[in-house]
């Protein structure tokens, strides 16, 4: 079992300028790879509050505060819930603002390892792609999109989400298919990709079925809409200073950003930390492949 191995670390670390005693709001916790070093850097003396999805990261990210004969006893909280909701986590917590935020979007290595719900292709697994281990926190699974939903939707989140070229002829299979008998495995899915796209599709380094698995992804957790959500309540909760530090996986999220920083710059209440992303240094990608596509922007609140 591999830890998440957190992208960007230095640089998000440096660019939320966190001090001690600060209150620090980590909206996608995950395995607490960032809250932990930045816990660490700042002696315990900070409280941290984590978002999470997801049980299992939960666990462990409280695994790893716990054991450490350090951080154990610092002051923080973490709290299995929708980052869209983290107006409701910190009335709850009667915490009024935060001196920082962190959005580290979308997916860790854990949910492909061992979620058992469908992020890989490497594994026979049932088509949920819920980040949260409850099915019913979201309107539907990948399954219902994949057995239910009109043959023009399913196209549209695979060529709107995921960009892929042949998103029509994959649309078109698995309606075909789906009249046979339900599709509820990912590698069936990844049998009817297979024989829906070219030959030499398959021989490209990415593997042929990605695109389709990370649109499935975003259409079922709602990703664009609960990013769009929860970056402004997170800016109406900053305090005036504080900084907001996203760092997203693909160009639909980076747009998101891009554009919501952008009009709190006009409005004037916000500064652009950063007028073109940070990405990751040589060194970074190829100790984690992962990071290859991180982009972090950074606004402050004025
Ligand atoms: C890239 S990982 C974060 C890793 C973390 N920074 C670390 O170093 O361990 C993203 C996490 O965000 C969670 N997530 C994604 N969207 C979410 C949402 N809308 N609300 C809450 N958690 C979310 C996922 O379940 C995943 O664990």
């Amino acid at each position: 079992m591999t830890r998440h191995i957190p992208v960007l670390l230095k640089e998000t670390i440096e660019n939320l300028n966190l001090k001690k005693g600060d209150i620090f709001l980590d909206a996608t916790l995950g395995e607490g790879g960032h809250s932990f070093e930045i816990c660490k850097k700042l002696d315990g003396d900070i409280k941290i509050i984590g978002i999470e999805a997801d049980i299992d990261a939960i666990e462990k990210a409280k695994e790893k505060f716990l054991t450490d004969k350090y951080i154990k006893n610092s002051d923080f909280v973490f709290v299995e819930e929708n980052f869209r909701n983290l107006d409701k986590v910190l009335d709850n917590l009667k915490i009024e603002n935060v001196d920082g935020v962190l959005f580290d979007l979308g997916v860790r290595s854990g949910n492909f390892e061992e979620s058992n719900r469908g992020f890989t292709f490497q594994k026979d697994e049932p088509l949920l792609m819920t980040f949260s281990k409850k099915a019913e926190s979201v309107p539907f699974t990948a399954e219902e999109i994949i057995n239910e939903w009109e043959e023009k939707n399913i196209k549209d989140v695979l060529y709107g989400y995921g960009e892929e070229i042949f998103a029509k002829q994959i649309a078109k299979n698995i309606v075909l298919k789906r009249k046979i008998k339900p599709i509820k495995t990912t590698f069936e899915l990844i049998e009817i990709i297979s024989s829906s796209v070219l030959e030499k599709y398959k021989n490209r380094k990415i593997h042929f079925a990605t695109k389709t698995f990370q649109a499935l992804r975003i259409a079922v957790n709602d990703e664009v809409g609960a990013l769009k959500g929860g970056i402004k309540k997170a800016f109406d909760r900053v305090k005036k200073g504080g900084r907001i530090v996203v760092i997203s996986f693909h160009s639909i999220e980076d747009r998101v950003v891009k554009i919501f920083f952008k009009e709190k710059a006009l409005e004037k209440k916000g500064i652009l930390i950063t007028k073109k992303p940070i990405t990751p240094s040589a060194e970074e990608i190829s100790q984690n492949p992962r990071s290859r596509s991180g982009k972090l922007r950074i606004i402050q609140k004025i």
